[in-house]
């Protein structure tokens, strides 16, 4: 019987594993240069979170979560994102109330069940951070930029900023409401699925792919003609900022994001090296969501970047470090003093190999050679009763012998 991971789930190993890290070490040296600290929440929370939080007609809550029922009769579910567990760890401490500013990142598995294709899968993972306290169109250009360093820092340089205002939630309702009515006067022509959307969750039409829809888009009402002082000012002001902070960006009108708790600022960093699933960091503001949650007015901004996507997108030169560790090479009669040398360069922090079944010379640096080892300890009698090693540089081709010591330090200086 053999088993195999679940559709759209996979093991994370040898050089992708490395790119993780990498991925997220870059990411918290970003992050807490910009004051933000680490939270690490439940994978799995109450459903009505995410129903209440990302909302019940978005496609994460209506088709994509990993639901069920546990044992104690209450439905869960795998989270799908970070930005409904973060607030409400922030809701649960009182920091609404005790102390609103907080700046948090996090990173970890996230779960949707839609089509797996690439850069889309079911369990994928996600970094991402949520500041609660500020509002400010200098600090969402602050933001942006803080998302570029993170990929400037990850060589990935070859990227889209997109971004775009969708008000605030006022402005948003008059502008629906006349979007749906001029959706509804051209309803035959539309497809399937703007059909449904149209009615559930009408603003993501705007983001439909289908040409047919976007030729229709064409007439229909800008939701930058609905905005009052405040959101064109707000708007503005962003884009008076990014140009200050030298962050290039392009304003895509038609930007909406796919959970409802956005106003304001949104945006997107796109790559054209990944085929449809271009998106590699995303977000916006959420003003109204803990006020929705808590009843108490707190400002929000955050975002969220996919690892695997901007995985793909690492070059592999930055993964590939020199193999340091050390092959040794012993004999029967020198395994005590294999053993003296082992503790020895243990506590040096060196990294070794040796075998644990005693072999023959040969086989010993034949095993150094498939393990890519530059540099092999040789213990042979000479070296036990001289109380020195033979270091043997498969790079230069040399070998010496010499005290412990003088190893260890060419070892380390590699
Ligand atoms: P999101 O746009 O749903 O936003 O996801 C953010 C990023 O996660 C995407 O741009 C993409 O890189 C990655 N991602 C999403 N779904 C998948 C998938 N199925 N497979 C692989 N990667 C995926 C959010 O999740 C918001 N919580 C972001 C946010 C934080 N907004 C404010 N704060």
């Amino acid at each position: 019987m053999s088993f195999s991971t679940l559709k759209g789930m996979k093991d994370i190993y040898f050089k992708e594993i490395k790119k993780y890290d990498f991925i997220v070490n870059k990411a918290k040296e970003t992050f807490s240069n910009y004051g933000f600290e680490k939270i690490i929440t439940p994978i799995l929370e109450e459903t009505e979170l995410f129903k209440r939080a990302v909302g019940d007609e978005t496609d994460v809550v209506s088709k994509e979560m990993y639901t069920f029922i546990d044992k104690g009769d209450r439905s869960v579910t795998m989270r799908p994102e970070g930005t409904a567990g973060t607030l409400r760890a922030y809701l649960g401490a009182g920091l609404h109330k005790s102390n609103p500013n907080i700046k948090w990142f996090y990173y970890g598995p996230m779960f949707r069940y839609e089509a797996p294709q690439k850069g889309r899968y079911r369990e994928f993972h996600q970094l991402g951070v949520e500041s609660y306290g500020i509002r400010s169109s200098l600090y969402d250009a602050e933001i942006i930029a803080m998302a570029v360093k993170f990929l400037e820092k990850l060589n990935i340089l070859d990227v889209r900023v997109e971004i775009n205002s969708i008000a605030n939630v006022e402005t948003r309702i008059r502008y629906i409401k006349d979007l749906k009515e001029y959706l509804i006067n051209n309803f035959e022509n539309l497809s399937e699925d703007s059909k449904i959307r149209t009615h559930k969750n009408t603003l993501r039409v705007l983001d439909s792919k289908s040409e047919q829809d976007q030729k229709i888009l064409e007439n229909a009402p800008r939701l930058h003609d609905y905005f009052d002082e405040e959101s064109k000012k707000y708007f503005e002001e962003l884009k008076y900022y990014l140009d200050k902070l030298s962050i290039k960006y392009e304003v895509n009108e038609k930007l909406v994001r796919g959970l409802d708790y956005y106003c304001d600022t949104v945006f997107e960093i796109k790559t054209d090296k990944l085929g449809a699933q271009s998106t590699l960091i995303a977000g916006g503001r959420y003003d109204k969501l803990i006020k929705q949650l808590s009843g108490v007015d707190i400002p929000a901004i955050g975002f969220g970047a996919g690892i695997e996507r901007i995985a793909m997108l690492l070059d592999d030169n930055l993964v590939d470090e020199k193999n340091k560790t050390v092959y040794i090479v012993y004999f029967e009669d020198t395994k005590d003093y294999l053993l003296e040398i082992v503790k020895k360069l243990r506590e040096e922090g060196i990294k070794l190999e040796y075998e644990y079944q005693i072999k023959g010379f040969g086989a010993q640096m034949k095993r150094a050679n498939k393990l890519n080892i530059d540099n092999v300890l040789i213990l042979g009698e000479n070296e036990k009763a001289n109380n020195k090693v033979s270091l043997k540089n498969f790079v230069d081709s040399t070998q010496e012998e010499i005290t412990l010591e003088e190893a260890i330090e060419r070892i380390k200086n590699v």
